[in-house]
């Protein structure tokens, strides 16, 4: 089983989208069985909230199915739950270092270096561009899963 944690900022708009376009990827394989995926803030802002309903829009328009959304804070003992804690930009990847110390098991990654131009995703509560996000959100999780492919771990 790959235990997979998506972060971003305050987990109502990329990550939640991540964690759902990805499922969506890992279902279309048929490897639903090899997988737990789930996503988290670096930030208590929202606690509580569903996801954003640019968000939402998005993956409807896309077929991308989800379910109701709790956002949840990151917490340190997850360090140890997942395999892959994978940030949208590098800020989250400083704000879950703060969070859970320190990276000795090479376990955080942003999401778009697994794609042949790394870069951040930005943050579409700022930009209101849901489709860009989208578009960088399903780049990144084609070259993740790429990743685990030459890894040979799926
Ligand atoms: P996200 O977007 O990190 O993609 O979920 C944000 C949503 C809410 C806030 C910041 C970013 N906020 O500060 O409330």
């Amino acid at each position: 089983m790959i235990k997979i944690l998506f972060v971003c900022l305050g987990n109502i708009c990329r990550s939640p989208m991540a964690e759902y376009i990805f499922k969506d990827m890992v279902k279309k394989r048929n490897l639903e069985n090899k997988f737990y995926i789930v996503s988290r803030a670096t930030s208590y802002e929202e606690s509580g909230s569903d996801m954003h309903y640019g968000a939402k829009d998005k993956l409807d328009e896309m077929g991308i199915p989800y379910t109701k959304h709790k956002a949840t804070r990151i917490k340190k003992e997850d360090y140890e739950k997942y395999d892959y804690i994978i940030g949208m930009e590098e800020s989250n990847i400083r704000n879950i270092l703060r969070i859970v110390g320190s990276d000795n098991q090479n376990k955080i990654y942003r999401l778009l270096d697994f794609s042949k131009n790394p870069r951040d995703i930005a943050d579409p509560w700022y930009t209101g561009n849901f489709t860009v996000t989208y578009n960088d959100i399903v780049e990144g999780c084609n070259g993740f899963m790429d990743y685990l492919e030459q890894k040979n771990q799926i």
